[in-house]
């Protein structure tokens, strides 16, 4: 299997007037394609960090970050914004979705932007929207969901380019139990479809549901290992 990601030295150090704050140090990690792993640490550890630099948020200090064979470096911004909305789904631990903008609006979005027509990205996002349960919820805005659907919304829309490799940043952190079960339940189901996973969370509970488990501490990769599936 082709690795999905390939990080090699990859440094992040933000400035504070004189000060220099390495979040993420000298990092070395690879993921093979349709794998999924769980990022864990302390808060503060440089996780989200981490987690922007390989979703092309932001860019590191230093190193080299591989995405599906595409260095990213190599991109200018308006480059990776397209390899982004091509290539990666991102879903954040407050959904940031639209609030102005129907379920299926948000959804629409990455589709409009990648080229795709009114009437075709509206039919894809309403069978998106169907594939994570809200076929009844399309028309609601976010204010008139629970935060478990609008959650769904943003897993939707984080799928609508079909996506190698798919972001979450403690996706479940703002969930009820039941809401966070059933989230976590898309993301595998996604991930058996051949999608790489990288989840940041805080709860044993989610993490022992990946096959691998990265742990970060200070800005360094700690312990990785991986779980008995
Ligand atoms: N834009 C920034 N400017 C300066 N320092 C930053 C910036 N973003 C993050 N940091 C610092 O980098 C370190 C890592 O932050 P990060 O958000 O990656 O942690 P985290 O592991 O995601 O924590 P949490 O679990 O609380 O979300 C922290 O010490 C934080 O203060
Ligand atoms: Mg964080």
């Amino acid at each position: 299997m082709n690795n999905i990601l390939e990080l090699t030295n990859v440094t992040k150090e933000y400035k504070n007037g004189s000060k220099v704050l390495a979040a993420v140090k000298d990092l070395n990690y690879s993921l093979k394609e349709g794998e999924d792993v769980a990022i864990v640490g302390p808060s503060g550890s440089g996780k989200s960090t981490l987690l922007n630099l390989i979703g092309g948020l932001d860019r590191p200090t230093k190193g080299q970050i591989v995405i599906n064979g595409q260095d990213l470096s190599k991109l200018n911004d308006k480059q990776l914004s397209i390899f982004r909305n091509q290539t990666i789904g991102f879903v954040f631990q407050f959904f940031n979705l639209q609030e102005y903008l129907m379920a299926y609006e948000n959804v629409m979005i990455p589709l409009l932007f990648a080229g795709v027509n009114w009437k075709k990205a509206r039919e894809r996002a309403i069978s998106l929207l169907e594939n994570v349960g809200l076929a009844n919820r399309i028309e609601y805005y976010p204010r008139q969901l629970s935060g478990g659907e609008m959650q769904r919304v943003a897993v939707a829309r984080s799928l609508a380019n079909n996506p190698k490799i798919l972001l979450a940043d403690e996706p479940t952190a703002n969930l009820d139990k039941e809401s966070a079960q059933s989230v976590l339940k898309l993301f595998k189901e996604i991930n058996t479809k051949g999608v790489s996973l990288i989840v940041i969370t805080h709860d044993q509970n989610v993490s022992k549901e990946f096959s691998h488990v990265v742990q970060i501490d200070n800005g360094e990769l700690s312990i990785s290992k991986s779980n008995k599936k």
